[in-house]
C-alpha cells in the first residue's frame, strides 16, 4: 500500500498533511487509543479534535501511551461556542493544552462563527499564536461573508477554513474564495457521515477502479485540492481511507461526482449558528 500523504504549505509557512484523521464522536479511551494507533500505523499524522468533542484528555492520554513522536504529528483543536470571548478563549485553550498534555497545537480553529464574540475570539487566537501556544490559527464553518467581515478587523487572516464538504455539498464558491485568499479549505465529514456511500453513481465509479465508494469520494477531495479528515473507528476502514494514492479519477469522473451536489448538509447551517450564538 502506498501511504504517501501530501503536505500542503499554509500561508504562514507551516506544512499540513492534506489528509488527516477526524476524532468527532469518538469518546472512550480504549477506542481512541486503538483508533489513533491504527491511524498512525496506516500513515496518518494529522489528528483533529475539538473542545466540543470532549475527548481532548483521552487524545492526550493516547498520545502518551502510544509515545507518538510529537515532531511528526499535526494536532488540531477548536474553541467551542460557550468558550468564545477574549479571556475565555485564552483560558479554555490553556485547559485544552493541559488535557492534551502538549506545549502547543499545530492548528487552533474557532469552531463556529458566532455574533456574540466574533472579533474578540479571533483576537484571542492571534494572541495565543504570539504566545506560542499554537503554530497556526484558522476558522471552521466560516462562509464567505464571515471571512470578509473578519478581514475588517483582523491583524492576520486564518490560514485554514474547515467546512462541511462532500459530494452533496461541494462548496465550489467557497473553495474558490478560500483559494484566492490563500486559505486552505479542509473538509469535515468528507464522507457525508457515511450517508452517500451507497450512491449508485459512486458505486459504478468505485467498481471501475476496484476501490470502495469511500475511497472514490476521498480521492475526489484529494484531486479537488482540498484537505480532508475522514473518521472511522475500524482498523480496516482507517487503512482503506488512506489507501487512495494508487489510482486517479478522470476529469469526466470528477465532473460526475461534482454533479451530485444538491446543497444537502449533514451538519448545521453556519448562518444560523452565527445568529443564535450556538449550535442549535
Ligand atoms: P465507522 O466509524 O463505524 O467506521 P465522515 O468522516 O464523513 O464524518 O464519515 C464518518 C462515518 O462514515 C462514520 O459513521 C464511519 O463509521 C463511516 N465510515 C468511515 N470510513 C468508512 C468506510 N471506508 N466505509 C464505510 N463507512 C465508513
Amino acid at each position: 500500500m502506498n501511504k504517501q500523504v501530501n503536505l500542503l504549505t499554509l500561508a504562514d509557512g507551516q506544512k499540513m498533511p492534506q489528509e488527516g484523521f477526524g476524532m468527532y464522536k469518538i469518546t472512550d479511551q480504549a477506542t481512541i487509543t486503538s483508533a489513533m494507533k491504527y491511524a498512525y500505523d496506516a500513515g496518518y499524522r494529522l489528528f483533529d479534535t475539538a473542545q466540543l468533542y470532549k475527548n481532548e484528555a483521552e487524545v492526550g492520554t493516547a498520545l502518551k501511551e502510544l509515545a507518538l513522536p510529537r515532531e511528526e504529528l499535526f494536532i488540531t483543536t477548536k474553541v467551542a461556542e460557550p468558550n468564545q470571548g477574549f479571556k475565555q478563549t485564552i483560558a479554555s485553550v490553556k485547559d485544552s493544552l493541559h488535557k492534551l498534555q502538549l506545549d502547543d497545537v499545530n492548528l487552533l480553529l474557532i469552531h463556529w462563527p458566532i455574533e456574540r464574540a466574533f472579533f474578540d475570539t479571533w483576537a484571542a487566537l492571534e494572541e495565543l499564536k504570539k504566545e506560542g501556544l499554537t503554530r497556526s490559527i484558522g476558522v471552521s464553518n466560516y462562509q464567505m461573508i464571515h471571512l470578509q467581515y473578519l478581514a475588517t478587523q483582523a491583524h492576520e487572516m486564518p490560514v485554514v477554513n474547515q467546512i462541511e464538504r462532500h459530494p452533496r455539498l461541494s462548496q465550489q464558491p467557497l473553495l474558490d474564495y478560500d483559494k484566492a485568499h490563500n486559505i486552505v479549505t479542509q473538509a469535515w465529514s468528507p464522507l457525508g457521515r457515511g450517508t452517500i456511500l451507497n450512491n449508485p453513481l459512486l458505486e459504478e465509479i468505485a467498481a471501475a477502479h476496484n476501490k470502495s465508494t469511500a475511497q472514490v469520494v476521498l480521492r475526489w477531495h484529494l484531486q479537488s485540492g482540498v484537505a480532508f479528515i475522514p473518521k472511522s473507528v475500524h482498523e480496516a476502514r482507517i487503512k482503506q481511507n488512506i489507501d487512495i494514492y494508487d489510482f486517479s479519477l478522470s476529469d469526466q469522473e470528477m465532473a460526475k461526482i461534482n454533479s451530485l451536489h444538491d446543497f444537502t448538509r449533514v451538519g448545521k447551517e453556519p448562518a444560523l449558528v452565527y445568529e443564535y450564538n450556538l449550535k442549535y
